[in-house]
């Protein structure tokens, strides 16, 4: 290959338009693609769209090399399953493999070779709107996600016929940025980022994943795209993956803004730290062939390195480009995934769409009012309520919101009869917030009714009802990307909507479309039933009407804390004890807020309810490490329920401060009424260990003999313990 053919590998573009199979054109892709100097595209829509690339990308190249393609499949691709965070609230990993593989054969069927999926950055600041795409706040919980997600599209052999590659990011710590505001920068202990941030990359590669795309964010100082530590050494080094790096969308070009100097700089930072393609930048393509030749001298920037040394790095990237695509079998048969791929049956993804949203959304509150009878006379009230569009939620780039059945629909289906429904796109958020937060879309448009005469008629509906079902939340461009809000809160006007009906007096079913974990406020707090639905994909309000009227028992459980209030955040269940925990010796100098008000409380992690009722025995383990543990748990309850059993440890004294207490392991299992489980787990050194990290070079992985409490329970608060000396 020659110098040229070889950076043209690495040049990774945007679809856009995309070009017509037999067609002429000179778009900028189609003239890259003559010239022979695209290694891969990413968002074709249509295989007759990729089959018109590759004949172009074939005939350009010299050798006859042929793309591969990607594309965002994040939660579903044309079947959209529920956002990431509420796959992650089933707890199901069977669940959440079968979803990939469903997207994984839709997409293959595309003729596209790797998905931008798993993304697997712990998220536990609220405000960053990503959290919508994110496995939640627990290493532990999102490195079963991501073992089972690289299952599920990759299967045995990601080069199979209904396989892709999957695509681990964004690597890392892109949920731990300044203030949770979007592509801004990661400052936390090397303790925390082996310990937190890095765990289920690890896990992603244990499983296979073909490939990985950086991070926007610094890390401690060094932007991700040129932190060599990181992916060179802890990832390729230490972790053995032999895969893809590919940058983030202008990733390379973005070096500069971030301060580490001018385009030839980021290009020789990018491809030393590991960086193999430059998606859509274009800066490896533009300044590699002169850097090749004359090396780069950039004493300000503290760079040295000849053209023998780019030239190296230039072929280390390629070969590995080259590996990928012998992998998917492009090398083979450039158009073997362009040809008449059959789809799955779409009617097996929408009966799993359905009993995913089923599975993902989690019952927070239920005085007795759920399951509802079919007769019961129910009125529809709430911004969501009609609503379709909202529901795929945000990164469905392939979804259709005319497949989305509205809840209003939804409703009437298994009610089998009309129901009122009062709804209004002014109670989402005050106006001036909506019109700021459609930069993406509109898929919340300002309606000529103001807020009030909306709630008013709302309230005269839900007065002649005998329950009112409420669909509140946020729309879909006001959680995702670019979308961190300062307070992640139920909206005023919505909390104003839900005050009014409170004082009806008739029984209120709340329902939350939303893409990230909300506080939802004191009114919520009254209601008689309160779900937690996320925006759940194409049959999103079909799932949560199941439960609703029982057709399916609810089983989620939360992946991310629910905050009290919005300025609790960032907040998880495995914070560490300070030295003046509340309650504790002091009633005034202790940690906390002066201004929560008493009482408010949000959900924990791990928490959900179920319409069954199970009864929790005390934690027995034997054993001094590993331990074994087991817990029995009855269900006393009328209906069968599955019980997420969680087991938490914490380690009274070590050498550094440690979380007060952090899942290990956890297993679902199903109860009859009066059916009872023992439930064991194995308290392993790996689970016991931790890190101890002056920097990443001298990072050591300790576990001291001593106590060690197992905590055992439903949810992260509600737990039993038992004390165990640990000498394993
Ligand atoms: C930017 C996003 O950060 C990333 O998640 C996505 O895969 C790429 N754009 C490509 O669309």
């Amino acid at each position: 290959m020659t110098l040229a053919e070889r950076i043209g590998q690495l040049n990774l573009l945007a679809a856009g338009e995309g070009l017509a199979t037999g067609a002429g054109g000179d778009s900028p892709l189609a003239k890259r693609l003559d010239e022979g100097m695209v290694g891969a595209v990413f968002g074709t829509k249509s295989r007759a769209s990729a089959r018109a690339m590759q004949e172009r990308a074939v005939k350009g190249s010299r050798l006859g090399i042929g793309l591969f393609f990607a594309e965002d499949v994040i939660h579903g691709h044309r079947t959209v399953f529920p956002l990431p965070v509420a796959l992650a609230c089933s707890w199901n990993m069977d669940l959440v493999e079968e979803t990939a593989a469903f997207a994984a054969a839709e997409a293959a069927a595309e003729g596209l070779h790797q998905v931008y999926s798993p993304m697997i950055d712990i998220a536990r600041d609220p405000r960053w709107g990503r959290v919508a795409e994110s496995p939640g706040e627990d290493p532990v919980l999102a490195g079963r996600i991501a073992a089972a997600m690289v299952r599920g599209y990759q299967g045995d052999d990601p080069a199979a016929p209904g396989r892709v590659a999957a695509c681990l990011k964004h690597f890392v710590a892109y949920g731990a940025t300044q203030s949770g505001r979007d592509y801004d920068n990661a400052s936390l202990a090397w303790e925390e980022l082996l310990g937190v941030y890095l765990p289920p990359f690890a896990d992603g590669v244990a499983a296979g994943a073909a490939s990985v795309m950086a991070a926007f964010n610094a890390v401690n100082k060094l932007p991700m795209h040129a932190h060599r530590e990181l992916i060179e050494d802890w990832l390729r080094r230490g972790e053995g993956f032999g895969g893809l790096v590919v940058s983030d969308y202008t990733g390379v070009m973005e070096l500069t803004a971030h301060g580490l100097g001018p385009r030839e700089v980021a290009v020789i930072r990018a491809l030393s730290a590991g960086i193999d393609m430059d998606m859509v930048g274009e800066d490896y393509l533009a300044s590699l062939p002169g850097l090749a030749e004359a090396g780069l001298s950039a004493p300000e920037a503290g760079l040295e390195v000849s053209a023998g040394e780019v030239r190296e790095l230039i072929d280390r990237a390629c070969l590995r480009v080259l590996t990928f695509k012998a992998r998917m079998g492009v090398l083979d048969d450039p158009f073997a995934r362009l040809g008449e791929g059959t789809a799955p049956a779409r009617a097996a993804g929408v009966a799993l769409a359905q009993r995913a949203a089923a599975e993902s959304a989690v019952l927070l509150r239920n005085e007795g009012v759920l399951p509802l009878a079919e007769t019961a006379r129910v009125a529809l009230v709430g911004p969501f309520a009609e609503d379709c569009a909202n529901m795929l939620g945000t990164w469905a780039v392939s979804g259709d919101a005319r497949e989305v059945c509205s809840l209003r629909e939804a409703v009437e289906r298994v009610a089998g009869r009309a129901v009122p429904c009062v709804t209004g796109a002014n109670v989402v958020a005050e106006p001036w917030l909506i019109d700021r937060l459609n930069v993406h879309g509109t898929t919340v448009a300002l309606d000529e009714r103001p807020a009030e005469e909306m709630i008013a008629e709302a309230v005269a509906a839900a007065g002649a009802a005998e329950v009112a079902i409420v669909a509140l939340g946020e729309a879909k461009e006001h959680a995702g990307e670019s979308s961190s809000v300062l307070a992640p809160a139920l909206p005023a006007p919505q909390r104003a909507l839900l005050a009014a009906l409170l004082e009806t007096g008739t029984p209120l079913v709340v329902l939350i479309f939303a893409g990230r974990p909300l506080a939802l406020g004191p009114e919520a707090a009254q209601a008689d039933a309160l779900i937690y639905a996320w925006h759940g994909g194409i049959r999103g309000p079909d799932g949560v009407a199941d439960l609703i009227y029982g057709r399916a028992a609810p089983s989620g459980r939360l992946a991310v804390t629910l905050p009290a209030h919005p300025g609790q955040v960032p907040l998880h269940h495995s914070e560490e004890p300070t030295g003046r925990p509340d309650p504790g010796r002091f009633q005034k100098f202790r940690t906390g807020w002066l201004d929560l008000p008493d009482g408010a409380a949000g959900f924990p992690f791990g928490f959900g309810l179920g319409y069954g009722k199970v009864a929790y025995g005390a934690p027995q383990a034997r054993g001094t490490g590993p331990v074994e543990v087991e817990v029995t748990v009855r269900n006393t309850g009328k209906v069968a329920q599955t019980e997420t059993v969680q087991l938490y440890l914490s380690d009274p004294v070590a050498r550094i401060t440690r979380p007060a207490r952090w899942l290990a392991d956890f297993r679902r299992v199903t109860l009859a009424p009066g059916e009872s489980a023992t439930v064991a787990f194995t308290v392993t050194r790996e689970m016991v260990s931790y890190w101890i990290a002056p920097s990443l070079e001298e990072a050591e992985r300790v576990s001291d003999p001593g106590e060690i409490v197992l905590h055992t329970g439903p949810n992260s608060r509600d737990t039993q313990s038992v004390s165990v000396t640990w000498r394993g």
